[in-house]
């Protein structure tokens, strides 16, 4: 028999259309809904590029307002999901309590809906259930590093934009504005990258039409490995191994030595360099500035100069992302959350166009486990026959 031609990883595999966003690694280019995502990037609110994700077009004034509208409504940290982020040890990981959040506000949002034909939900009740999500995660979040540190919840400020607000949430305190930009384009770059693992285990939970909010616990699930998601926190456990400029060699000639994934570099799309990382490096520069830290800069570029002179492999977008968090004042354990609250809308869009041109997604596999075999003495039953 001819043996399968198996894509490892379904590299190089194209599965299905979609015209939410375009990643096109010869270009180095990603396009929203055909908008470059470093033009969005410099002009947008992320709640703008939410809508445009979501529905194909920019927001006009009006839509914009009443999309912050049910997003401001939705901002509090709601008493089920705090109950169950409380349970949650302390020391678990806190992608756990994200995971763990979304699921109870699927419990709370599909109530009722015991017939699961009835869970999946109209177009329009999906396209709520995205900005209600997208409102709620930041509280999440938040809470989850603010209780980490021993910290109440902060009321949500419902003056404040999203990214604001967030970060209000988070440290108690309005943020100045340029770190409150440099916040919003990391949003913004975040929030959608076509068929990336996590966007695709969205996608298969959805072809077996089941809701969006299990749809998108599975996406967190995705997200959370180092391979994906995990990268970003993963970059600055190396940052603080390596301490400073100076020893980026010596600590590169062990890593490699060893074989060692140098995390924030490297993607299965990109070859030539991430497109997203000019303008998150830009964004990165900016707080380096703000909070005069030069000493970041100077690893940053040692590490990346160096890695892609020995290896020629480039740095992907949660290199720049993990420092700028890290100066922001984010626990390195919040990145990956992070990276959540921003590619829930992306996800979101995704679920949302599989359900609206659904095919159930069920691969094949080849075999190579034991030729047939039988249990010994076992007598088949041929009575019934
Ligand atoms: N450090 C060291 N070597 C690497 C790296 C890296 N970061 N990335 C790739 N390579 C090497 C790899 O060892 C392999 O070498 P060889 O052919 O000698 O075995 C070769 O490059 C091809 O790598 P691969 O892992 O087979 O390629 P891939 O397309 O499957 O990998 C990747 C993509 C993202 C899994 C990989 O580059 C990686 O593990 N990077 C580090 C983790 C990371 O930063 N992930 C974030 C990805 S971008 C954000 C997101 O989408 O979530």
């Amino acid at each position: 028999m001819a043996e399968p031609d198996i894509k490892k990883g379904l590299a190089g595999v194209v599965v299905d259309y979609t015209a939410v966003s375009k990643v096109n690694p010869d270009t180095n280019s990603l396009l929203y809904r055909g908008y470059p995502v470093q033009e969005l990037a410099a002009t947008q609110p992320v709640e703008a590029v939410a809508h445009l994700l979501w529905t194909g077009e920019l927001p006009s004034e009006d839509q914009l307002s009443t999309l912050r509208r049910t997003e401001r409504e939705n901002r509090a940290l709601q008493p089920d999901v705090k109950a169950a982020i409380d349970l949650i040890p302390l020391d678990a990981h806190p992608m756990d309590e994200v995971r763990t959040a979304v699921s109870v506000i699927g419990a709370r949002e599909t109530r009722g809906t015991l017939n699961v034909m009835d869970a999946v939900g109209t177009p329009q009740e999906n396209l709520e259930r995205s900005i209600r999500l997208f409102g709620e995660l930041p509280a999440i979040v938040a809470y989850s590093q603010r209780r980490r540190r021993g910290l109440e919840p902060v009321e949500a400020r419902d003056d404040l934009d999203y990214a604001a607000n967030f970060l209000w949430l988070t440290f108690g305190e309005e943020a100045d504005e340029v770190v409150v930009d440099a916040f919003n384009r990391s949003m913004i770059l975040y929030a959608e990258h076509s068929f990336n693992a996590s966007t695709f285990t969205a996608r298969v939970i959805t072809s077996t039409l089941s809701d969006l909010y299990s749809a998108v616990v599975g996406a967190i699930g995705a997200l959370k490995g180092p391979l994906h998601g995990g990268a970003n926190e993963a970059v600055l456990h190396i940052f603080d191994e390596i301490g400073s400029a100076e020893n980026v060699t010596p600590w590169l000639d062990t890593a490699l030595a060893e074989k060692r994934k140098i995390m924030g570099f490297g993607h299965r799309v990109y070859k030539r360099g991430d497109s997203r990382v000019p303008t998150m490096k830009a964004a990165l520069d900016t707080l380096v500035a703000h909070y005069d830290r030069p000493d970041v800069a100077a690893l940053y570029d040692a590490l990346e100069s160096e890695f892609v002179a020995r290896k020629g492999i480039y740095p992907n977008l949660d290199y720049p992302s993990g420092p700028a968090y890290n100066l922001i004042g984010f626990d390195t354990l919040t990145f990956t959350p992070l990276f959540v609250a921003a590619r829930v809308v992306g996800w979101t869009a995704h679920i949302m166009e599989q359900q609206a041109s659904n095919a159930l997604i069920r691969p094949l596999s080849a075999y190579n486990g034991p030729d047939e075999r039988h249990i010994e003495g076992y007598v088949p039953d041929t009575s019934a026959i």
